[in-house]
């Protein structure tokens, strides 16, 4: 209910300052609580870029900056004699699973395919390029499995852009962007941009369709030609609930999908015909359920009013498996987590596997470090919101359930002792959360709370107190 009356105040304000109508399309936000909740309560997932731009090791970009001819791309997945190609010969999504467990994470989102259209499950749209075709494996059927088994939440990651188009730099046939391809404004680019589409819609409907349900839904990239934001591309993929039937780039009866009255739908209206539950990201152009920050830049501000989500990297070099490895460290792994948790958002971490599918051993002895200690402060992470009082940026912050209160206190705060500002309900414990000790406080008439004798070298990372009360007044 509450966020029926957020969306619909959202959608008015929104109109206000754009001076239009609403669209029809933005009235599907996810209304259902149920939904929001688990991701709301879950805090924390591992994504997943893994394609075949594992191969040349430089991170998922790689064919667009090297701008090397498709024949040659489409070569990292088969074997040329030297046996190095994208074999996926130790891909194990359970072993993917247990890792994620094991770190913390409540849900993993895998690349289905990336801005290099390689697909990881099956499609038989007619240029569709496909882990089926190449190794007689559908991986994004095994992942889905394997997820689903070990009782995690299931994200599909889908990139609509697609760069072996020459299309999807000159969608009008108009106006070709710059490109390292050379392609040059040509009339045809327009149809070749519709053809792009047709396999988006079609791909679209095949995995939420045939792999589904799908908890979570991570759109990526909606720009086109690298130019503007995702909202720019709006107009081209449609990325909300309908499709126009009279768009200038038309998807075909064969690719296209729609609702019980016929009328067209678009990537959004698709994923909730088969995956009604799902959650989605503010990625393609539409509003998102939820809002999306990419990118390892430092979170800071109050708490956020909107459900939110943090993506970002584990190697800072780039998302897809790269040959260069620069770690994050556990203690800069605990800060964004922090600061991501006391503001209300989730985090979405990421790892890159090989071409065998293996996560490399160092980044998987991280994570299940971290897990390690988010077991024992889970309790101040999981199921909690942020707040109920804003942060102090790089010092501490707070989160809260039923009955509790946490602080988490970061190492840029000096001091043994802390004080929380007054609350209605009466606390009959403090303690630390790592250490499992009772910590000593002193309520106050007015309700704030005192509390002294504070051990900051324990885990200095994040030093957390859990304090409990007799009841909830939230
Ligand atoms: C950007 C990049 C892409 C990456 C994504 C992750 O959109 O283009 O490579 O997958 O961020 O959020």
């Amino acid at each position: 209910m509450k966020r029926t009356v957020f969306s619909l105040a959202y959608l008015l304000l929104a109109c206000a300052a754009s001076g239009r109508e609403p669209k029809t399309d933005f009235g599907i936000r996810q209304q259902d609580d149920a939904a929001m909740k688990w991701f709301q309560d879950a805090k924390f997932g591992m994504f997943v870029h893994w394609g075949l731009y594992a191969v040349p090791a430089q991170g998922e970009w790689y064919l667009e900056q090297s701008a090397m001819s498709l024949d040659a791309y489409r070569k990292f997945a088969f074997d040329q004699g030297d046996g190095v190609y994208f074999d996926a010969k130790n891909f194990d999504p359970t072993a993917w699973a247990q890792l994620a467990k094991a770190a913390g994470m409540k849900y993993i989102c895998l690349t289905a395919r990336h801005h290099d259209g390689f697909a990881l499950f099956d499609s038989h749209f007619t240029n569709a390029f496909t882990s089926v075709q190449t190794l007689h494996r559908d991986l994004y059927a095994e992942y889905v499995k394997a997820v689903r088994a070990a009782g995690l939440r299931v994200g599909l990651y889908f990139s609509p852009i697609d760069w072996r188009y020459p299309g999807y730099y000159d969608v009008t046939g108009t106006n070709c962007a710059d490109n390292g391809w050379h392609y040059q404004t040509a009339a045809w680019h327009k149809e070749n941009a519709d053809v792009m589409k047709n396999e988006v819609y079609e791909q679209v409907r095949t995995l939420f369709k045939n792999y589904g349900p799908f908890d979570y839904v991570f759109w990526d990239g909606s720009w086109l030609a690298q130019r503007g934001s995702d909202r720019d591309g709006a107009y081209f993929w449609e990325p909300g609930k309908y499709r126009d039937s009279a768009n200038a780039w038309p998807v075909t009866a064969a690719n296209s999908d729609s609702d019980a009255s016929g009328r067209p739908l678009g990537l959004m209206g698709i994923a909730r015909k088969y995956s009604p539950q799902v959650i989605s990201n503010a990625r393609s152009g539409w509003i998102g359920d939820f809002d999306s920050a990419e990118g390892d830049s430092e979170v800071k501000g109050p708490v956020r009013p909107n459900p939110w989500e943090k993506c970002l990297n584990l190697n800072r070099v780039t998302w897809g498996y790269n040959a260069r490895q620069n770690l994050m460290t556990e203690a800069q792994l605990t800060r964004y987590l922090v600061d991501v948790v006391v503001r209300g958002g989730n985090m979405l971490l990421n790892v890159g596997p090989d071409r065998h599918g293996t996560i490399p051993e160092t980044h998987a002895a991280l994570l299940w470090h971290f897990g390690a200690w988010l077991t024992k402060v889970g309790d101040s992470i999981y199921g909690t919101r942020g707040g109920p009082w804003n942060p102090v940026d790089g010092q501490y912050g707070f989160t809260y359930k039923p009955g509790k209160y946490f602080i988490h206190i970061l190492p840029g705060y000096v001091g043994t002792e802390i004080a929380i500002p007054a609350i209605k309900e009466k606390v009959t414990g403090c303690f630390d959360l790592y250490l499992r000790q009772p910590l000593n406080f002193v309520q106050q008439p007015d309700g704030t709370v005192r509390l002294t004798g504070l051990n900051r070298d324990a885990h200095n990372a994040d030093t957390v107190v859990s304090v409990v009360t007799d009841g909830s007044s939230l």
